[in-house]
């Protein structure tokens, strides 16, 4: 579906009104300067949260949006607030050429610190180069420190290719370097006190996330465990987790006594974070997605590629922000409508 050309008064809205600072608001009076834009819907592994084993079928190369119309878009939204940009996927090192795209994107928006998540797969090759371009931050996503569970979870046999990047990264100095661990009862559920000793002497900060129902499964999974429980294992093995001053943000920071790096829950499911929302969406494909849960229904691409100017193009997108529910449902309730996967939106 196309977006609608805008009305007068969502024009209006959008003009350099003296008195109003250009920030990108919600009708549930929160404010957005975090964008994450996906880049490619592809993958180099297939994670069992994440993807079936067979793939999905890929996006159409020419519906995918260039370099210059991403870093059109994200000057857009840098206009009006935006301070934080994330590179998602599928997995954005597919994407040829990335470190020119990062190098476009920072030189149009000079003041926001540049993310990446990565399976860090192809970091050994690109780490430099994208340091180089701009960016700052890393999350990896690393589910075992077992040869055997990552294949088993990542369908893959890449345990050895992952960590080489992770260390190539880690020595390069990226900051924030946040590991992303999803746990699945039956598979890494007993790792977390493992990955909690990853910070003793390094900074990385370790995330466990609760495996959420999404794509084709919008039901809570047999394999989900919550994060009182990740937190009880860490617990019983003997580390204590004194809490650090939390930001709102998902994830709610620890720390063990003594260690260098840093812990944290992102528990989507036991506990929703909505009322903290700072968080907008753009799809390969030029969507602009207003929820991770939300749906992909204000197409960019038809006002982008007939010549839209940049206030129409902000119009598109705060008429869709407008539409941002407070909430998302329960997500242990099946009541989520049947989207796409998060590699399709993101994350
Ligand atoms: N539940 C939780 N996190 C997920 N991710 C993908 N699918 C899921 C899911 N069902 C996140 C993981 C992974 C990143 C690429 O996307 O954090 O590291
Ligand atoms: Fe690929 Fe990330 Fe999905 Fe795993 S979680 S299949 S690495 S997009």
């Amino acid at each position: 579906m196309s977006v609608m050309s805008p009305t007068r008064a969502q024009l209006e809205r959008l003009q350099p009104a003296r008195e109003r600072p250009l920030v990108w608001s919600d009708t549930h009076g929160r404010t957005h300067d975090y964008l994450r834009i996906s880049i490619t819907d592809r993958c180099n592994l297939r994670c069992r949260y994440c993807m079936p084993a067979e793939g999905l079928e890929w996006l159409p190369r020419d519906e995918i949006l260039s370099f210059e119309e991403t870093t059109r878009l994200a000057g857009i939204f840098y206009d009006r607030g935006v301070r934080k940009i994330r590179f998602t996927g599928g997995e954005p090192t597919l994407r040829r050429d990335l470190p020119e795209l990062v190098s476009m994107v920072h030189a149009r928006c000079p003041d926001a610190s540049l993310h990446m998540t990565t399976n860090a797969l192809r970091l050994g090759e690109l780490a430099t180069e994208l340091r180089a371009a701009g960016l700052t931050g890393l999350n990896i996503s690393l589910d075992t420190l077992d040869p055997a569970t990552f294949r088993e979870m990542a369908r893959r046999d890449r345990f050895d290719q992952t960590w080489a990047g992770i260390e190539t990264a880690y020595d390069l100095g990226y900051r924030p370097l946040k590991l992303n661990c999803v746990v699945m009862r039956g598979l890494n559920d007993q790792e977390a006190a493992a990955f909690v000793e990853l910070t003793r002497d390094r900074e990385f900060d370790v995330r466990f996330l609760e495996y959420m129902p999404y794509g084709q499964q919008n039901e809570l999974q047999p394999e989900y465990v919550s994060g009182d429980e990740i937190r009880q294992t860490i617990e019983a093995a003997g580390y204590t987790l004194e809490p650090l001053a939390w930001d709102g943000g998902p994830a709610r920071p620890f720390q063990v006594p003594g260690h260098v790096g840093q812990v944290g829950f992102i528990t989507a499911v036991s506990h929703h974070f909505c009322g903290a929302c700072n968080r907008l969406r753009l799809t390969a494909d030029g969507y602009f997605v207003n929820c991770l849960y939300g749906p992909k229904r204000a197409d960019l691409k038809p006002v982008l590629r007939s010549g839209g100017s940049d206030l129409e193009l902000a119009a598109a997108i705060q008429a869709e922000l407008d539409r941002k529910w407070a909430a998302h449902p329960d997500l242990t309730a099946g009541e989520i409508e049947v989207l796409g996967t998060m590699s399709q939106i993101g994350g």
